[in-house]
């Protein structure tokens, strides 16, 4: 079964009189495991997409099933426990908490969930390590290089044992050096613990590190939509 499967989705987005078409027809499917980009320039509909992966949002017409279910059969608690518990998010502006130190940011999601102290922490430490962090937990993260604070939203998105990363231009405000690490780290992850990886980007000089690629353009899959 695919973790994923898009059957001619469309997505139109309403703005007073006019329609903008964001997607147009996408035919997409992504197995567990996979280690994904969705590569596109500005405006191709790459964040609406990951939208609907994670049921932020909702296609305008077409199929859209998420580990084999219909979303539109899925109550607004099932979308919500989609979210919470299977999917983990790295954002392109880190949305790290700035009075928190490092590991007090990657242990916040074990504590809302109800974990104590003693056991977020373990599990806080163990993610930090595992995105080579362990000499920064105390740091806050203005006293970090954006590429330190990436990693610590990497550690955060995986603290829940995510079966799926969403990553919405996670290098996005980084110079290629660091954006590199970071794509490495992420399919580090992949092929170790074998969390399927779903991120958007522009930059071209990542794509040789991507087992594959999904290009978008104007709404619309130009490559990469099939399963390989
Ligand atoms: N909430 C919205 N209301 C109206 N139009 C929207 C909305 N969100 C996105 N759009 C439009 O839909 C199209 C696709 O936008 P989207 O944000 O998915 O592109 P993107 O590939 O993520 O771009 P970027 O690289 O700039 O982040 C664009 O034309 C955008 O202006
Ligand atoms: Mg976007």
């Amino acid at each position: 079964m695919a973790l994923i499967e898009m059957k001619n989705i469309t997505k139109d987005y309403y703005l007073g009189e006019t329609i903008v078409h964001a997607l147009r027809g996408i035919d997409l499917q992504i197995d567990k495991k996979e280690f994904v980009a969705i590569w596109g320039p500005s405006g191709s509909g790459k964040t609406t997409l990951l939208n609907l992966i994670s049921a932020i949002d909702e296609p305008t017409t077409g199929e859209l099933a998420i580990a084999g279910k219909d979303v539109r059969s899925l109550t607004d608690n099932q979308k919500s426990e989609h979210r919470n518990k299977t999917i983990g998010f790295v954002f392109q502006g880190f949305n790290l908490v700035p009075v928190l130190s490092a590991l007090e940011n990657v242990m916040l999601p074990l504590q809302i969930r109800g974990a104590s102290a003693t056991e977020a922490r373990t599990q806080a430490l163990s993610r930090l390590e595992e995105v080579g962090l362990s000499d920064l937990i105390n740091n806050r993260p203005a006293k970090m290089s954006g590429g330190q604070q990436q990693r610590v939203s990497i550690a955060r998105a995986l603290v829940n044992n995510p079966s799926l990363v969403i990553a919405d231009e996670p290098t996005a405000n980084l110079d290629s050096e660091t954006a590199r690490m970071i794509i490495d780290i992420m399919r580090e992850l992949n092929e170790k613990d074998h969390i399927t990886f779903i991120f958007s980007t522009h930059d071209q000089r990542l794509l040789e590190r991507v087992k594959r690629l999904v290009r978008l353009e104007d709404g619309k899959i130009v490559n990469g939509g099939a399963t390989q």
